[in-house]
């Protein structure tokens, strides 16, 4: 690969084909990757210099790179790590220890939530349910709303998660396909609040999957390599794969579809304009239906385990 494009010194050992870039080890994590989410911060202004943020981490390499980047982007930000322990076997252990050994590692406060602790149940129990073939869904559901709750209790300005640019261009391809044009908005890389919720901000918008990956390797950070049960044969692994494939011949083009969605944003916030938001009337957190969609899943397992 020759010398690093960077520092013309070291030795290239990072290929970045959509670039044309070769990179150094040294000028990979501590210039260009950090560089990267400084810019995507700055650019939707998901946050100002001064803010406190509450980090998702969920013991992967994605959050793990994230948390370490945003400290050496954003010295100044207060940062909080927050971890949901979702009490799926073995898997749910091993991300405990890893964050717990992150936040350890880098100084950073750290709040974790046990769901089998606090609510009695972990996602496996939904098994029983009828949203049991879809656990990686109802799962997503279960997060989003309890990491909306911690963050507004910490009071933070915004909770930011490790969603990558590969979650995103798989995410915008499946909900195009369905046609799901509400749902397609709602992947923009910044979320306003909704009271008490604050703003969701995605640092790693731009930050393709693999490159957190060798970040999160070349820094030794702790994260833990388990993959969930109950993800395989999931959708979006699937469609992950295609992309890699689509990218291999043609360089960019998870990039392209990015800039796409972009342009496309704006209009279809026009055309298809957001549902109101209501209160759900079980728990009072917002909603655009009467019963929200965590609580209409909670109702179903009380209704199981009283059966
Ligand atoms: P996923 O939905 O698993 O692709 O995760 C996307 C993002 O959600 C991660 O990068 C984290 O920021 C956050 N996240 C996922 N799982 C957890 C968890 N168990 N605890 C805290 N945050 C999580
Ligand atoms: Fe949620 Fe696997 S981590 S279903
Ligand atoms: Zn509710």
């Amino acid at each position: 690969m020759g010398k690093c494009k960077l520092c013309g010194r070291g030795e290239a050992k990072i290929r970045l084909a959509y670039a044309r870039l070769n990179l150094c080890r040294k000028c990979f994590t501590e210039k260009f990757f950090p560089n990267r989410v400084r810019r995507t911060v700055e650019s939707y202004k998901m946050f100002p210099a001064d803010a406190s943020v509450a980090v998702a981490v969920s013991g992967g390499k994605d959050s793990a790179a994230l948390l370490h980047s945003l400290r050496e982007a954003f010295p100044a930000v207060q940062l909080v790590a927050v971890h949901l322990n979702l009490g799926i076997p073995e898997y749910s252990e091993a991300a405990e220890r890893s964050v717990e050994a992150l936040c350890r590692s880098l100084n950073v406060e750290l709040k974790v939530y046990r769901l089998k602790d606090e609510e009695g149940f972990t996602i496996g129990d939904f098994k029983a349910t009828k949203y049991g073939g879809k656990l990686c869904s109802v799962c997503g559901v279960v997060k989003r709303r309890r990491l909306g709750k911690i963050a507004a209790e910490l009071k933070v300005d915004a909770l930011v998660t490790g969603h990558n640019l590969d979650d995103t261009v798989e995410s915008l391809m499946a909900t195009f396909t369905g046609g799901d044009f509400q749902q397609l908005v709602r992947l923009k890389p910044v979320l306003p609040a909704q009271p008490p919720f604050p703003r969701k901000v995605k640092p790693f918008y731009r930050t393709p999957e693999r490159e957190a990956l060798l970040y999160a390797e070349i820094l030794g950070l702790p994260f833990s390599r388990r993959k969930c049960p109950y993800l395989p044969g999931s959708r979006s692994l699937r469609g992950k794969r295609l992309l890699d494939l689509w990218e291999a011949e043609e360089p960019g083009f998870k990039y392209r579809m990015l800039a796409a969605f972009e342009k496309l944003i704006p209009l279809l916030e026009q055309a298809v304009p957001q549902p109101e938001y209501t209160y759900c009337r079980v728990c009072g957190l917002p909603s655009s239906q009467p019963v929200c969609a965590d609580c209409r899943r909670i109702e179903a397992l009380k209704g199981r385990k009283a059966a």
